[in-house]
């Protein structure tokens, strides 16, 4: 007889869909920070609907979306979706993950029950205008991110994704593995290659902020891979240690400067001279970190308000700073005299399209890229992963839990 629900790692039969399922869920009254927001429930498996998976998910990679959505904020993800019409008042995150396809929904045919597959982490809807014209689904008004702005994500047994989400899971990488590097590797890729004429070069320097993240650690393997020359930013040695390992020609310490936050007024001589000090002495070091003395042609930014001023200042004429995230703020201020006379380009920059996915899994199959995962933990984990880089206290790369996969891979956390 069918059980209607499973324990974690005891697998149904193949196709066999329970009731129920364990997830770690998020609800409004727990916001707040990740340890006290995520907790184990058992709720009801979602149906596919016409053009959806169901994936028996194995590993789940660990992602800044769900510390913003344990916080509530800038976006109170639930209550956003009851206000679109959806049911749940939970909220069920992860955004990547690797799993086996289940069962597949009206319409679906380019994956089938028994493939292995790694989910990436946006959904859109194919029959939208802008995509019929012609957008990339990344810009259409229709795209949202899978496992924050919606539901079922990938921190439960099963997830419900959108067909074109699927994608054949490389053989050689184990189960956390697959899980853990297509949002921030996807994204990374996105930013240095996906903005001609701005994408890397050969030969050109890059700055990097984070090196030791998530975004950092693919983004060097990315640059060095396209013949760039990456200089990561970081907190500590270790982390310092870690970018050179991946291929950063140098490193610079970002706490042996205090010029961070918004700008001085343009009318405030005495502060602007201050934080014109601050800046130029992080560019030494740059050049120094770099080995000669030329400006970055590209910025990978992602920490934001702290941070922008600099980049934009450093960056080369001509050059990009491309942005996917405000990790310290939302409030950047770009003073317009360096923008328009030096002729430099501020680019958002948000995950990935389908061809840029699949790139980037294409470079890690074939190792020409690290997936950089440093630690595997347990379903009972995932608040305390989240509360680690909410306090940028994680471990360096990528971070991912077991689901349904064998605990074997499992390693402690600090
Ligand atoms: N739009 C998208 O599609 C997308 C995709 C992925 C990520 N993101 C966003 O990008 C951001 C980073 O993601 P991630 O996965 O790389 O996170 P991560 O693994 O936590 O890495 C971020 C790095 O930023 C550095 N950092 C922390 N505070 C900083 C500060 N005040 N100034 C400069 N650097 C600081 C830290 O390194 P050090 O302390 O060593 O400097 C940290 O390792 C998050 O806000 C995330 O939501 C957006």
């Amino acid at each position: 007889m069918q059980n209607s629900l499973y324990e974690l790692g005891d697998i149904p039969p193949i196709g066999t869909v329970p009731k129920q399922m364990y997830a770690s869920v998020i609800r409004r009254e727990r916001y707040g920070p990740p340890h006290q927001a995520f907790r184990n429930e058992v709720v009801d498996v979602p149906e596919a609907g016409p053009g959806q998976v169901l994936v028996l998910v194995m590993a789940a990679g660990i992602n800044y979306n769900n510390v913003w959505a344990s916080l509530g904020r800038p976006v109170d993800v639930i209550s956003s979706r009851l206000q679109q019409g959806e049911r749940e008042d939970f909220h069920i995150g992860g955004s990547e993950g690797s799993g086996v396809v289940w069962a597949v929904g009206e319409g679906v045919s380019q994956v089938s029950v028994g493939d292995a597959v790694i989910l990436s982490g946006c959904r859109w809807t194919e029959s939208s205008a802008d995509i019929r014209l012609g957008a990339d689904p990344m810009t259409s008004a229709s795209q949202s991110v899978w496992g924050y702005e919606s539901n079922f994500g990938s921190f439960a047994q099963f997830a419900l994704v959108d067909d074109y989400q699927c994608h054949p899971k490389p053989p050689g990488l184990t189960w956390e593995e697959a899980a853990c590097f297509l949002l921030t590797g996807a994204t990374a890729y996105r930013q240095l290659c996906g903005w001609p004429p701005h994408d890397v070069r050969p030969g050109d320097p890059v700055l990097i902020w984070g090196g030791a993240g998530g975004l950092g650690s693919m983004a060097i393997q990315i640059t060095r891979a396209r013949g760039g020359i990456p200089v990561a930013v970081v907190s500590d040695e270790e982390r310092a240690r870690y970018c050179r390992e991946l291929g950063a020609q140098g490193t610079v310490n970002r706490l042996h400067f205090d010029h961070w936050g918004r700008l001085p007024d343009i009318g405030d001589r005495a502060a602007m001279g201050r934080w014109t000090e601050g800046v130029r002495a992080f560019g030494r070091s740059f050049w120094e970190a770099l080995g000669e003395r030329r400006s970055p042609r590209l910025v990978l930014e992602h920490s934001g308000q702290d941070t922008i001023p600099t980049s934009m200042y450093l960056c080369d004429n001509a050059g990009m700073v491309v942005i996917c995230g405000g990790t310290t703020g939302y409030n950047a201020d770009v003073d317009l005299r360096f923008l328009w006379m030096r002729q430099k380009r501020l680019q958002g920059s948000h995950f990935a399209n389908l061809r840029q996915c699949r790139d980037i899994i294409h470079m890690v199959s074939t190792g020409q890229l690290d997936p950089c995962l440093s630690w595997t933990g347990g379903f009972d984990d995932i608040g305390k992963a989240h509360q680690l880089m909410h306090d940028n206290q994680h471990p360096q790369g990528n971070q991912a839990v077991l689901v349904n996969a064998p605990r074997a891979g499992m390693t402690e956390l600090p």
